[in-house]
């Protein structure tokens, strides 16, 4: 286990757009420094990396386990030049974006769980976390998209609460060139970023979607409702057939899977 440290150098040598790359041994968390540099202007492209944050942030308040030395944490400045509605499109482009980086470099079979986790052998290896700042007009002044890839297990295992779910995406005795997996990731990102409408990055998600055919609970309007999964749509939204065999559209949320008998044991 371990791994040739990340730097700024080697990562240049494969990164195909104007990155600038800061890199920290640790931090709270990488979105907020990004933040902190996006508030005084950096550019898109500017590139935060930690070796480990003592205060990973997760979707949905929670916490990402970030330790040293066995994972990346980083988060991209962008300053979006689109429609509001099309903001939210860039976290499930982003999981495309790291999903082929995981099959091109890693040669492994990454799943994308709606809306942006990414699975390996049924285990999360990848969670993202973009964080939009609007305007008084309501047009994105930047949002700092963060990754976090778990890439080898803690040596002693991962944290009691997330232990059943959370996997890494290489064995023990695996090695990969990680500033050749990183610089792929970016440069990947940046690529699908130029058309966050294009139908090709729907397709690319949609033959990566975890939970196809099966049974989840979810939340809608507050309300608690389960039905199976058929697809997304266009817009990455997931679509779900209820038990009432009406067809639903969740722009967000999470999604677990089982009936709903047996969420509630
Ligand atoms: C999730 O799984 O809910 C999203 C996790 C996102 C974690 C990354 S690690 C880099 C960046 N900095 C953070 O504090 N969070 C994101």
């Amino acid at each position: 286990m371990g791994f040739k440290e990340l730097s700024v150098s080697e990562l240049n040598k494969f990164i195909n757009i104007p990155a600038d790359i800061k890199i920290y041994d640790f931090v709270e968390s990488t979105n907020v420094v990004a933040k902190q540099y996006a508030e005084t202007g950096a550019a898109e492209g500017n590139v935060i990396i930690a070796h480990s944050q003592t205060g990973g942030k997760g979707r949905l308040g929670r916490k990402f386990y970030s330790p040293k030395g066995t994972g990346i944490y980083f988060s991209i400045i962008l300053r979006p030049k689109v429609k509001t509605e099309e903001i939210s499109l860039i976290t499930p482009v982003a999981a495309v974006a790291v999903a082929k980086a995981f099959e091109e470099i890693a040669k492994k079979s990454p799943k994308i769980k709606w809306v942006n986790d990414i699975f390996v052998n049924g285990k999360k290896v990848c969670g993202i976390l973009s964080e939009a700042a609007f305007g008084a007009d309501g047009t994105a002044q930047y949002v700092i998209l963060g990754i976090g890839i778990n890439l080898y297990a803690p040596e002693n295992g991962f944290p009691e609460d997330i232990k059943s779910i959370a996997g890494a995406l290489l064995e023990p005795n695996e090695t990969i060139d990680i500033n050749l997996l990183l610089s792929n990731i970016i440069n990947n990102f940046f690529k699908l970023y130029k058309d966050l409408k294009s139908t090709d990055t729907v397709d690319a998600y949609r033959t990566r979607l975890l939970l196809k055919n099966q049974k989840v609970n979810y939340i809608k309007n507050g309300e608690p409702k389960s039905g199976t999964v058929l697809d997304i749509d266009e817009a990455f939204q997931l679509v779900i057939e209820t038990e009432s065999g009406k067809t639903e559209h969740l722009q967000s949320g999470e999604v677990t899977v089982g009936s709903k008998e047996a969420a509630k044991k």
